[in-house]
């Protein structure tokens, strides 16, 4: 009671200090209000500190004044503060511009309240907002709600806005469709709706809005085709339909908004040709079809884009040749003609675009030989994946002093002879596939010093000798994941290279945080083989696996092997080698796959591997093992087949006891249910396998990959790789 009247009383000595110092009632509004709105905020950087009435409000952090010391702005923009907004703040009766973006500010907002305000300006972006958009304010100019957890329909209301030059309700959780009275908004610059759940067709209405700058509805669920009459915005600079379900053809008049710059329409159901009035979009910098269902040949007109910078017409059924005009545009940074059915053979003209930084052309029918211009065309190149296609010949000594790839994958094409040693001039290069060609020779040793290498894999082709390390006191320092199954190598395992593969000891836990690899526009893949099947996927930054399968390796398995602790595969099947199963191999306890079989291997399974507690398929048959199999934690999940054509293996899951006195042990058959791994395997990727055969969608995968620099951060693709698409991946292994 005391307190209280203490309370109001220096309330009260406070207000006649205000009105001594001849300030108007409605600044102690103000001041009224924004301390309201202060005490629904949590600010634990203290920027607020200095909201307190002897401070004069003007000189508050983040508020500025009119000319007549009236609050006109709060902007506390990435300011950390958390609670919720408190609706006095849209009470200030001169405010013209609230900027709370990127914080971390959550509960409702009333639309109701924002357009009975002065705003012009608000920015709301980035924060956990919630509510239901239903009025807008007349005044208002800058609208700015992007990734927050609004909900409901757009409504028709929208269009009484019609000061709008820019709206941006992207990446929220708005249904319904676009309301056609959106084009009442007819001073409206920018349109931001991407990144929602909207449905329906694209308003034809959109194209009254002629001062249109930017459309971005992508990543909504939009169908039916794309209006003609969008031709009709002029000034159109940015248009993303992408990730809908627009279906029919790209619109021919589409060709004649020729301010448009930024073009993408990837993943919808998009049909039918690439219209060649295409080549009126002069300005076009990035032009992006992929994942859609065209077809024909690429036209030749292409060179007329003469801008353009990205070229990504991956994932489609084109046909014909690669165009040599695509040589004439001088500002190429980008070309992914990846799984089309293009054929012929590369035109050595391409080595004229020497602006050029990704060059995938994976998954087609290209043959003839892989032009040396290749390796020294560009001094900007650091991807070339010309995977799976029909390139025959040898790779010739063409990589130049100046290589920077840092992917190099030629991987499942019909390439002879050794590898160049020129190779290791691209002191950059962080993965290089050429598995599943014809290369013979011995293994490239002299790779063994390039520094950032990750990924090296030489699996199905005809190398020989023994694998040993030269000079390199450090070889292969980053090295993580090495594939060299289906050789023809013999000798001891490489002990020098196992010894030093750093990078797979004790890599740091983190495997949680899902990264893929992936450059500015591409995501590193690899095919591999997982717990026995042979799959591609996108590629992990923590993953790690050792593949020496199908050679011709003998000796014993090498203790240091226990150093790699943060192994998650390794697979020596299909060699000769014997001895017994080190101890030492216990230390793998990351190791999610082991096989060992097809080898000549003695002696007792160590109990240490029991230790391998994420072990999930374990394969030691047909080797000369004895004794009792381990008993107990994941040993308890491996069938039969684990052990089969073994000497003289004892213990569940065989029938045969190791008490030697014939009584069968009954094997609790609870336990049979556990090698499921036909239907899941998991491994940190969030893999789903729903069939192995050929022609069937082999892995969904769920990879939140941030497409392309500069977009926000709700602009991630669903990175949905296509497998098989031609039914041409299953043959090999
Ligand atoms: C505010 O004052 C500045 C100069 O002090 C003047 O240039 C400006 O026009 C004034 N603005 C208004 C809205 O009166
Ligand atoms: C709002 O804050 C963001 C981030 O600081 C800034 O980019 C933007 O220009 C601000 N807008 C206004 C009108 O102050
Ligand atoms: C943001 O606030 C949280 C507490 O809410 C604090 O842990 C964090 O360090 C702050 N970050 C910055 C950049 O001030
Ligand atoms: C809103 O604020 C964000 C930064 O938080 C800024 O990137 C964005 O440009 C602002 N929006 C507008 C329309 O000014
Ligand atoms: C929307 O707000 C305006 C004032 O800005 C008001 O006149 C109108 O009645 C409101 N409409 C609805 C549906 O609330
Ligand atoms: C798209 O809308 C259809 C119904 O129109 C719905 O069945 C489907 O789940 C939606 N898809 C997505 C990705 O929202
Ligand atoms: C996509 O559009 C087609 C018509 O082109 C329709 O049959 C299908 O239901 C739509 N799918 C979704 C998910 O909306
Ligand atoms: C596109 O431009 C061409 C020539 O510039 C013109 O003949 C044609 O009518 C235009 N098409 C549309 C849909 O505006
Ligand atoms: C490639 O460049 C050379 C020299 O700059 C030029 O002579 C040739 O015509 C170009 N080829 C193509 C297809 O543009
Ligand atoms: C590429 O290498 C070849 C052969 O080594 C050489 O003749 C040619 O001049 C090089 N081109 C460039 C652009 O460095
Ligand atoms: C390697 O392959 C090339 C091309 O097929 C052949 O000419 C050469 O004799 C082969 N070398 C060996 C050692 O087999
Ligand atoms: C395996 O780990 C144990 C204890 O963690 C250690 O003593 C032993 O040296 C390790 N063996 C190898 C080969 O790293």
């Amino acid at each position: 009671m005391l307190n209280k009247t203490a309370k109001s009383h220096s309330l009260f000595s406070m207000f006649m200090f205000l009105l001594v110092l001849n300030f108007s009632l409605s600044q102690v509004d103000e001041l009224k209000l924004l301390l309201s709105f202060k005490s629904s905020i949590n600010d634990p950087s203290g920027f607020l500190s200095n909201w307190n009435p002897p401070t004069p409000l003007c000189l508050w952090h983040g508020i500025s004044c009119n000319n007549f010391s009236r609050v006109k702005v709060i902007d506390l923009a990435e300011k950390n503060i958390s609670g919720t907004i408190s609706s006095s703040v849209f009470h200030l009766s001169k405010m013209d511009t609230i900027n709370l973006s990127k914080n971390k500010l959550s509960g409702e907002i009333s639309s109701e309240l924002i357009s009975s305000s002065s705003l012009r300006y608000l920015n709301l972006s980035h924060n956990y907002l919630t509510g239901v958009i239903s009025n807008c304010s007349i005044l208002l100019e800058i609208l700015d709600l992007e990734d927050n957890m609004f909900s409901g329909k757009i409504p028709p209301q929208i269009g009484v806005c019609s000061n709008l030059k820019v709206l941006n309700l992207g990446g929220n959780y708005l249904v319904g469709r676009i309301p056609s009275s959106i084009s009442n908004i007819r001073s409206l610059q920018i349109l931001i709706l991407a990144a929602n759940d909207l449905i329906g067709q694209i308003p034809c209405a959109l194209s009254k809005m002629k001062t249109l700058k930017r459309i971005h509805l992508g990543y909504n669920n939009l169908s039916g085709e794309i209006p003609q009459e969008l031709v009709d915005i002029v000034s159109l600079n940015y248009l993303d339909l992408a990730f809908n379900n627009l279906s029919g053809q790209i619109p021919t008049s589409l060709g004649n908004l020729s301010n448009l710059q930024y073009l993408y329409l990837f993943n919808n159901k998009l049909t039918g040709l690439l219209p060649r009035s295409i080549s009126g979009l002069k300005k076009l910098i990035e032009l992006d079809l992929s994942q859609n269902y065209l077809f024909g040949e690429i036209p030749e007109l292409i060179s007329e884009l003469q801008s353009l910078e990205i070229l990504h017409l991956f994932s489609n059924d084109f046909t014909g040749k690669i165009p040599n005009s695509l040589a004439s545009l001088p500002r190429l940074q980008v070309v992914s003609f990846l799984s089309n059915s293009l054929t012929g053979e590369i035109p050595s003209s391409i080595c004229n675009i020497s602006s050029i930084e990704v060059l995938d052309l994976a998954d087609n029918y290209l043959s003839g030989i892989i032009p040396p211009c290749l390796g020294n065309f560009s001094k900007y190149l650091t991807i070339l994946d010309l995977q799976m296609n029909s390139f025959h010949g040898t790779i010739l000594e063409m990589f130049g002093e100046d290589c920077r790839l840092r992917n190099l994958n030629f991987n499942d094409n019909k390439l002879q002879g050794s590898l160049p040693r020129s190779l290791a001039n691209c002191r950059n290069l962080v993965m290089m596939d050429i598995g599943g060609n014809k290369l013979n020779g011995t293994f490239p040793y002299w790779l063994e010093t390039l520094p950032e290498l990750q990924v090296l894999v030489l699996r199905s082709n005809k190398l020989r000798g023994v694998l040993q390390s030269y000079k390199t006191i450090h070889p292969f320092p980053k090295l993580r994941i090495l594939d060299l199954a289906n050789n023809e190598f013999t000798g001891p395992l490489p002990k020098g290279i196992i010894k030093n593969m750093k990078a797979i000891m004790n890599l740091s836990e983190q495997q949680s945080s899902l990264q893929y690899m992936h450059d500015r526009y591409y995501t590193y893949n690899l095919s591999l083989t997982v717990k026995g099947f042979y799959i591609e996927l996108p590629l992990l930054t923590t993953f790690t696996s050792m593949d020496l399968s199908n050679n011709n390796f003998h000796g014993e398995i090498p203790n240091v092997i226990g150093k790699l602790s943060s192994l998650r595969g390794l697979n020596l099947s299909h060699n000769s080698l014997n001895g017994h199963i080190p101890m030492s191999m216990g230390n793998l306890t990351s190791l999610e796959w082991l096989d060992l079989s097809s080898n000549k291997l003695t002696g007792q399974i160590p109990d240490q591997l029991k230790d391998m507690t994420f072990l999930a398929f374990l394969n030691l048959s047909y080797n000369q093992l004895t004794g009792p199999i381990p008993q107990g934690k994941q040993f308890s999940t491996f069938e039969n087949g684990s052990y089969k054509g073994n000497l003289a293996l004892c213990d569940f899951p065989l029938s045969k006891s190791c008490n030697n006195n014939g009584r069968k042990q009954s094997s609790p058959s609870f336990l049979k249910e556990a090698d499921d791994s036909e239907t899941k395997i998991s491994f940190g990727w969030k893999v789903v396998l729903t069939g192995y055969g050929c022609g069937l969608i082999v892995g969904v995968i769920i990879g939140y990959v941030t497409f392309r620099n500069g977009e926000p951060k709700w602009f991630v693709t669903l990175y949905g790789v296509k497998y098989h698409r031609k039914g041409r991946r299953c043959s090999r292994n």
